[in-house]
C-alpha cells in the first residue's frame, strides 16, 4: 500500500520505516528541511536503536523516500499519518496547531479518496475538528475519511514496539475506513481493537495517565518506604507479582520525564476540566512526579548542608536509556534546582550531552563516568543507563570529594556501595551509612 506520513520526528519516521519494512511504498514528510536533508543522505537527526538500518535498508529498496512538502508526500497515498508534535501550552492545553496546518495542508491537496490517520497523540474530540477543517478546504466531490491511530511506541526500543505491539486501535466512523487500515496492519499478528474515534482518542490519553499515575504511586510508597525503613524494590516486586497489577512501571525514582507523560497528564487534564469533570487524581500524579526531584535536593542537603559552591556530578541527562531525548527530563528541573542553590555541575550521558547542552550550555560535560566523580561533593544517577549498573564504586569512591551517590535509579547495589566505602541514598531504601 502507498502510504504518507507528514511529520518525521521520533514517531513518524519510525512509522514510516517500519511500514515500509513491511513492503509498502512510503513518503515521509517534514517542514524541517534540514531533517529532510539528513534523511535523504541516509542519517538519523536523532539517537533511536535499530532505525538507522531499517531506514537505510529501505531507503535502498525504494520504498521509503522524503518530502518537504505535503501535496508532493500524499498524492500516492492511500492513507495519510499525521505524526506531527503535539506539546503542551503553558496552560497545560495541548498545542493542536501543526494537526491543524497540516489538516488544511492535505484537505487543500485531496483529489482523490484517502484515510486521515490522526497519529499524533491528541485530545479526544480533535477527529471532529480534522473532520471539520477537511470538509471546509477539500474540493467539491472529493471523499475521505478521519480516523484515529494512536500510537504507544516507546522511544528507545521504538522500531521493536511498533513492529510487536501489545495491540493496536483503529478508531473509525466507517468501514471503508477500518478495511483499509485492518489491511495495513494486518501482517503484524498483533491483536486490533476497532472502536469509535473518540474512544481511540481516550485510550491514549488514559493509556498514558494510568502509567504515569502507577510510576507516582510506586514514588509514594517508596517515599513511605524511606519513612518506615522498608525496601521499595521488594515491596514493588511483591505487589507487581499481582497480575492483577504487574511489574512494569513501577520501579520507584526521580519520576517520569520525556515528550509524553508530562503533557500528556496535564492534557488529560486540561480536557477533563473543559469538560466538566475535575479529575484530581491526575494533580496528585503531577505533584508526586515533581516532588520526586525535590527530594533529591532535599537528601543531598541532608548529607552536605547548604550546597552553595558544592560540586554536584550527574550521571544521565537523558529522561530515560537508550535515547538523547531530553525534553522533560528529570535532569533539567534537577540541575536547575542545583544551580539555583549556588552548585556547581558536570555531567555525563552516553547519548544525550548533545541535546542536554542546547538547554544548559554552561555546566561541565565530560566523556567518562568516572571523570564526573572526579573531585565531585556527590553523584547523583538520574537515569538507567546499563553502563552505570557497573561502576567501579572503589575507584569512584576514591576520586570524590565527599563519597556519596545518590541513586536515583535504584540501579546500584545498596550493600556492595556501602562496602566501597560510600554514603549510599536512594529513593525508598533508606540512607546508608558505609
Ligand atoms: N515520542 C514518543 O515516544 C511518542 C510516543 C507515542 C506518541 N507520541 C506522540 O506523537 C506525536 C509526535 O511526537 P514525536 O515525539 O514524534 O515528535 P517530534 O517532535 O519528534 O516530531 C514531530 C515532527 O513533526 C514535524 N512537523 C511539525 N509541523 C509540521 C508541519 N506543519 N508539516 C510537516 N511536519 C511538521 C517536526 O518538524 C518534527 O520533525 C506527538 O503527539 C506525541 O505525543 C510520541
Amino acid at each position: 500500500m502507498e502510504i504518507s506520513i507528514i511529520g518525521s520526528g521520533h514517531v513518524g519516521l519510525v512509522t514510516g520505516a517500519c511500514f515500509a519494512e513491511l513492503g509498502n511504498g512510503v513518503v515521509c514528510v517534514d517542514n524541517d528541511e534540514k531533517k529532510i536533508e539528513i534523511l535523504r543522505k541516509g542519517e538519523i537527526p536523532f539517537y533511536e536503536p535499530g532505525l538507522e538500518e531499517i531506514v537505510r535498508a529501505n531507503v535502498g529498496e525504494g520504498r521509503l523516500r522524503f518530502a518537504s512538502s505535503i501535496p508532493e508526500g500524499i498524492k500516492n497515498a492511500r492513507v495519510v499519518f499525521i505524526c506531527v508534535g503535539t506539546p503542551a501550552l503553558s496552560s497545560g492545553k495541548p498545542d493542536l496547531s501543526a494537526v491543524e496546518k497540516v489538516s488544511k495542508a492535505i484537505g487543500e491537496s485531496l483529489t482523490e479518496y484517502k484515510v486521515i490517520v490522526e497519529k499524533s497523540t491528541v485530545p479526544v474530540k480533535t477527529g471532529e475538528k480534522v473532520e471539520g477543517i477537511l470538509r471546509r478546504t477539500v474540493r467539491n466531490g472529493v471523499e475521505f475519511d478521519v480516523a484515529s491511530n494512536p500510537e504507544f511506541l516507546r522511544e528507545g526500543s521504538a522500531v521493536k514496539d511498533f513492529l510487536k505491539p501489545d495491540r493496536i486501535i483503529i478508531g473509525v466512523s466507517s468501514r471503508r475506513a477500518s478495511s483499509v487500515l485492518v489491511e495495513l496492519y494486518e501482517p503484524l499478528c498483533a491483536p486490533i481493537l476497532i472502536t469509535d474515534i473518540k474512544s481511540a482518542e481516550l485510550i491514549k490519553h488514559a493509556s498514558n495517565a494510568f502509567l504515569a499515575m502507577k510510576i507516582s504511586f510506586i514514588n509514594a510508597v517508596a517515599n513511605l518506604c524511606d519513612l518506615a525503613g522498608a525496601d521499595i524494590k521488594k515491596v514493588a516486586k511483591g505487589v507487581g507479582l499481582d497480575k492483577r497489577i504487574g511489574e512494569s512501571f513501577f520501579e520507584a525514582g526521580v519520576g517520569y520525564g520525556g515528550s509524553c507523560f508530562p503533557k500528556d497528564v496535564s492534557a488529560f487534564l486540561h480536557i477533563a476540566n473543559e469538560m466538566g469533570y475535575n479529575f484530581t487524581l491526575l494533580k496528585e500524579v503531577e505533584k508526586i512526579n515533581h516532588y520526586q526531584r525535590e527530594r533529591v535536593i532535599k537528601d543531598l542537603e541532608e548529607f552536605l548542608g547548604e550546597l552553595e559552591g558544592r560540586t554536584i556530578g550527574i550521571l544521565g541527562l537523558a529522561f530515560k536509556p537508550f535515547t538523547d531525548d531530553v525534553r522533560e527530563s528529570p535532569a533539567i528541573d534537577i540541575v536547575k534546582m542545583l544551580q539555583d542553590k549556588g552548585a556547581k555541575v558536570k555531567a555525563h550521558d552516553p547519548a544525550a550531552m548533545n541535546t542536554f547542552s542546547d538547554l544548559y550550555p554552561e555546566i561541565g560535560y565530560v566523556s567518562d563516568p568516572y571523570e564526573v566523580a572526579q573531585g565531585a561533593d556527590a553523584l547523583l544517577i538520574l537515569t538507567s543507563w546499563p553502563q552505570y549498573h557497573y561502576l567501579n564504586l572503589k575507584k569512584i569512591k576514591k576520586l570524590l570529594a565527599f563519597p556519596l551517590i545518590i541513586d536515583g535509579r535504584n540501579i546500584l547495589d545498596a550493600t556492595k556501595a556501602v562496602n566501597a566505602g560510600l554514603y549510599y541514598s536512594s529513593i525508598g531504601r533508606g540512607k546508608l551509612k558505609p
